[in-house]
């Protein structure tokens, strides 16, 4: 028996642009199979983050992922969730010009079915994803704090502390709209300024630490079920204890083989 709650709806573009202001949209990382299976029919969309370059691959950043990787992935995620509505991030250094923008996103749909793109960048990146999007590729913006930038920007730092930055982080989004984005991830970014984002522009607003007022909101999955221990972020809930229940598993599992409890009489042949 199913312990959730079955209201699951297949996403589309048009679902996704109509929900502003009429339902708030959950979205998650996967970058398996396994995990996006049990994600289907709960999330609004599933995000293969470039992120798993440091939660899957154990990098310091995710500037290293390929989009080999990246494709890899997505197949892994379609493969598991078929009824999803599954996103790619372009990772670093795959979207510098139009041409190149164009040429790697035919890659991601023809080698994957994956819905759509994300691009991180505001005004900075508008030409690119109007070339995209007039070109029949469904892009996600992502503005705000933007882990691809970290190298540049000298770290990871939370926007719109002064007024010159809300101008710039609103700029930012109306751009992307205009350019034909469908929806805009906002990361790392002040509450009150967020609001003011959402507020500007008609497509949905994803945000993820940036407060409550947004359309929707993204987490990666191993920091929300608690697997990535080095660090949580403020903005982060632990819906499990994921870490702790997987170590006390294998502890237990350890000592039945130790004390030759594992396997039982039942569970040979
Ligand atoms: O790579 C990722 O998982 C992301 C989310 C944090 C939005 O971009």
């Amino acid at each position: 028996m199913s312990i959730i709650k079955n209201d699951f709806e297949k996403m589309n573009i048009t679902k996704i642009r109509n929900s502003k202001n009429n339902k708030k949209l959950t979205v998650i990382t996967a970058y398996d199979a396994l995990f996006a299976k049990l994600f289907e029919e709960i999330a609004d969309m599933i995000l293969v983050g470039d992120s798993l370059n440091m939660s899957f691959a154990g990098r310091e950043d995710t500037l290293s992922a390929t989009l080999n990787q990246m494709i890899y992935h997505t197949n892994a995620v379609c493969t598991g969730a078929p009824k999803a509505f599954v996103i790619t991030d372009m990772p670093f250094g795959t979207y510098i010009n139009k041409d190149e923008a164009l040429k790697n996103c035919i890659e991601v749909y023809r080698q994957t079915k994956a819905a759509a793109v994300k691009i991180e960048g505001g005004a900075d990146k508008a030409d690119i994803i109007k070339h995209l999007t007039t070109n029949s590729i469904a892009v996600m913006g992502h503005i705000g704090l933007m882990p691809q930038y970290v190298r540049s920007e000298g770290g990871y730092k939370v926007r719109g502390k002064t007024h010159q930055d809300e101008k710039q982080l609103i700029d930012d989004a109306i751009a992307v709209e205009k350019a034909g984005a469908f929806a805009i991830v906002v990361e790392g970014v002040m509450s009150n300024v967020a609001k003011k984002i959402t507020e500007a522009v008609n497509i949905p607003i994803i945000g993820i630490g940036a407060g409550n007022v947004t359309d929707g909101q993204v987490l990666v999955w191993s920091d929300m079920l608690g697997f990535f221990e080095e660090f949580k972020p403020k903005f982060v809930r632990h819906y499990l204890n994921g870490a702790d229940l997987v170590k006390e598993a294998v502890n237990q599992y350890r000592n039945d083989v130790q004390d030759s409890s594992f396997p039982s009489a039942e569970e040979e042949y």
